[in-house]
């Protein structure tokens, strides 16, 4: 790993991920001193603002993200590596001026290029550095990194593939997937393969099924016309829940490189079967949130909110159910679903064991008995749990479920945003949390058929009240009576709401 001097060209600067993610994420590092010395951070902005207009918008923003006054001297060391750059995207001057700015030597050679903008405008920017040579590796490296969504559907994302690859080697590109830069998601990979005593369990013969749940209860905010266009199953199943199945599901890599791991993660989003169009109902569930209460607030059902269709059949909740067919997985069902406008805020996987045969406890007190789960909780708590059936106090023989937990980052410890471990990444070289483009092709595969479904099927779609868990319908997905959607970290005994 070498911790050589880069520059950074934020494209979006002034947008929403940079203010909130991006910027917050580099002032972080750079306070922990992992920003390598003379790395200098050059904001691309269509606005007209100076350097010393950007500074005050950086101080404020990092004011308002941090809740009060910034360590000083942080951010005097800070500052001195912020630019400025005045352009427009569909400019070609922006991009010759860029070039000759960046040429003074104050900027390092090796560039980084962060493209904080709108899908749309992800081929032609690379296109326009590519003109003025910005993308060539002859001094130092060149890299950029893609925002999601890569493409809209399949198609859409060979077309933007073949348009970069005219341009940027395979080495160059990091597609990047926040949610791979969580610490609790790569814990997984280290619970999983630094604990001896999971791998004999981690398969058909033990396992009953896997749920991972992305709920959110935050609506769509300002974002109503991207939201739109995309819906649930592109903004979260196709990305981020299929990404942690990967993790949940791959065999042990040979190494924690990136293509090691890259290369088990292809392998299981190839072995999930394919859903043919005449099975998505059986496979997939959709629904859209109606008005409710969230936090004892009325608010408003999708339909209502800004820049929303009246006739809108958008799902803001998607579920699906997934079957693995490798010899670890045959047989096991994977559920993953996502919503807005939730019960509550969370993202968790939860990984439920076969019963245990009863014979031994006929008899006795103990009727029935909850099946063991891991509970994998990713944010906003983060915590493994492993649930146990235990005999409760007292002279008769009567059980009930404890968890042993062995969660991972103490209260007092800072917790690291994703961003952060990505912006290093990319600074470092380090490609195994960026996704190569045949995941991002696999993934697709996967849900196409489902997205062109929904698409034709245009004048009815479920509801579901705002602040529930969803439609109580996408039970149907359920391969047994006894099997219920998991919405509690603790320990829990049926179906909820
Ligand atoms: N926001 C998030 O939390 C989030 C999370 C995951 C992924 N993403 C992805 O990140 C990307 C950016 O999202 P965002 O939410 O930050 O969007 P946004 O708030 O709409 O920001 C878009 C940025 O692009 C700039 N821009 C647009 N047209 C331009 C032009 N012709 N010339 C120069 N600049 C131009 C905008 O400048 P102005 O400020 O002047 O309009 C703004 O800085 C998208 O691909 C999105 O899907 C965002």
């Amino acid at each position: 790993m070498t911790n050589e001097s880069c520059t950074y060209v934020i494209f979006g600067a002034t947008g929403n991920l940079a203010r909130i993610k991006l910027m917050p994420g580099f002032y972080h590092l750079d306070m922990e001193n992992k920003l390598p010395e003379c790395s200098r951070i050059v904001a691309v902005g269509r606005r007209p603002w100076d350097r010393a207009v950007w500074l005050a918008e950086v101080r404020t923003l990092l004011e308002e993200k941090f809740g009060g006054a910034l360590d000083e001297s942080v951010f005097q060391r800070f500052s001195e590596r912020l630019f400025y750059h005045r352009g427009d995207l569909d400019d070609e001057q922006c991009y010759s001026s860029l070039a000759t700015t960046l040429s003074d030597a104050q900027f390092s050679r090796n560039i980084a290029f962060y493209l904080a903008i709108g899908p749309d405008d992800f081929g032609h920017v690379i296109e326009s550095l590519s003109k003025v040579e910005l993308l060539a590796q002859e001094y130092g490296w060149r890299r950029v990194v893609i925002e999601k969504p890569f493409g809209y559907d399949l198609e859409s994302a060979q077309a933007l593939q073949k348009r970069l690859e005219r341009h940027l080697t395979e080495e160059q590109i990091y597609r990047i997937d926040h949610y791979l830069g969580k610490g609790m998601v790569q814990n997984v990979l280290v619970f999983r393969f630094a604990n001896v005593m999971l791998e004999p369990l981690w398969n058909r013969n033990y396992i009953d099924h896997i749920q991972i749940t992305h709920a959110e209860n935050l609506g769509i905010s300002s974002r109503g016309e991207y939201y739109d266009s995309a819906g649930a199953m592109r903004d979260m199943l196709q990305s981020h829940l299929l990404q942690l199945m990967t993790l949940v599901a791959m065999e042990p890599p040979v190494a924690m490189d990136a293509e090691a791991l890259r290369d088990e993660k292809v392998k299981v989003l190839k072995s999930i079967r394919p859903i043919p169009k005449s099975a998505v109902h059986a496979h997939a569930f959709r629904g859209q949130y109606g008005k409710g209460s969230i936090n004892g607030q009325k608010v408003p059902g999708y339909l209502e909110e800004a820049n929303i269709p009246t006739d809108s059949t958008t799902e803001t909740y998607a579920a699906m159910k997934l079957m693995i067919d490798n010899w670890r997985w045959r047989g096991v069902p994977f559920y993953l679903r996502t919503g807005k406008r939730m019960a509550m805020g969370q993202s968790c996987i939860s990984i439920c064991f076969r019963h245990p045969p009863l014979q031994f406890f006929r008899g006795t007190h103990v009727s029935c008995m909850n099946p063991n789960w891991v509970i994998l909780g990713i944010q906003p708590e983060e915590c493994i749990r492993i649930e146990m059936t235990v005999k409760q106090a007292g002279l008769e023989m009567r059980t009930h479920t404890t968890s042993l937990d062995a969660s991972f980052r103490q209260p007092d410890q800072r917790f690291v945003d994703a961003y952060e471990n990505l912006l290093l990444d990319v600074i470092h070289g380090d490609r195994s949390l960026f996704l190569r483009f045949d995941e991002v092709e696999s993934a697709w595969r996967i849900v196409d058929p489902i997205l062109q479904t929904w698409a034709s099927e245009r004048d009815y779609i479920p509801t579901y009240p705002a602040g529930s868990w969803g439609p109580a319908e996408s039970r149907r997905l359920f391969e047994k009576e006894d099997q219920f959607w998991r919405s509690s970290l603790l320990p829990e005994c049926g179906p909820v709401g």
